[in-house]
């Protein structure tokens, strides 16, 4: 089906091959995470939300207010690919939480987990500094990556092999805010 008028206008006139998941979907996926999230933890134990941006920023911010405890949030900045649409295999700490991990539960949130290169590069450094748990929640997972460090505890969805934009997610740069996830035409 082509695109909407309204997808276009939003995409800059770039194709989709289709949506993936539209607002609603990840909406209500998202709230039962949350849910989740909050279910796994004692009430008084301590709960740190780190949000790996910068894809994350949608599916936190909104993550976050589904969970219906104390908790604290804070972010690392790392960054694996550049300009294009496959992975780099470098990852680069652009900020890191200088705020202590000991005896905390961390919650670290990804957008998707795509060759696990971050993943395998965070995990190590977050364990080192002595949380009392450190689980990984993704909203999407590709189930590519060989020898992935660890599995996340919580995903939302079980992605396509597609390159896909939107809710956090971009390519270059772009459409990040989009309000669903697309998977994106090549260019022809
Ligand atoms: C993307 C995405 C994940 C990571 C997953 O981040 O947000 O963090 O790649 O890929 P991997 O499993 O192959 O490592 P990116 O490096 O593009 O930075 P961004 O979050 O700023 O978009």
């Amino acid at each position: 089906m082509p695109d909407s008028a309204e997808t276009l206008q939003r995409t800059g006139g770039r194709e989709l091959t289709r949506i993936v998941y539209d607002e609603k979907t990840i909406a209500a996926r998202v709230a039962e995470m949350g849910q989740e999230i909050a279910g796994a933890y004692e009430p008084d134990e301590p709960l740190l939300v780190l949000g790996l941006l910068k894809g994350s920023f949608i599916f936190l911010s909104d993550l976050v207010r589904h969970i219906p405890r104390p908790l604290h949030v804070d972010f690392i900045v790392a960054s694996s690919y550049g300009s294009g649409t496959t992975t780099s295999g470098h990852v680069n700490l652009l900020y890191d939480p200088s705020i202590s991990l000991e005896n905390k539960h961390i919650v670290l949130v990804e957008d998707i987990v795509d060759s696990g290169t971050t993943l395998s590069r965070l995990v190590p450094m977050l364990e080192e500094r002595g949380p009392l748990s450190l689980e990984i929640c993704t909203l999407l997972h590709k189930h590519i990556a060989a020898n992935l460090i660890r599995e996340p505890r919580w995903v939302g969805f079980d992605a396509p092999h597609e390159f896909l934009i939107g809710y956090g997610l971009d390519h270059s740069e772009d459409f990040r805010n989009l309000p669903f996830i697309g998977s994106l035409k090549h260019d022809s």
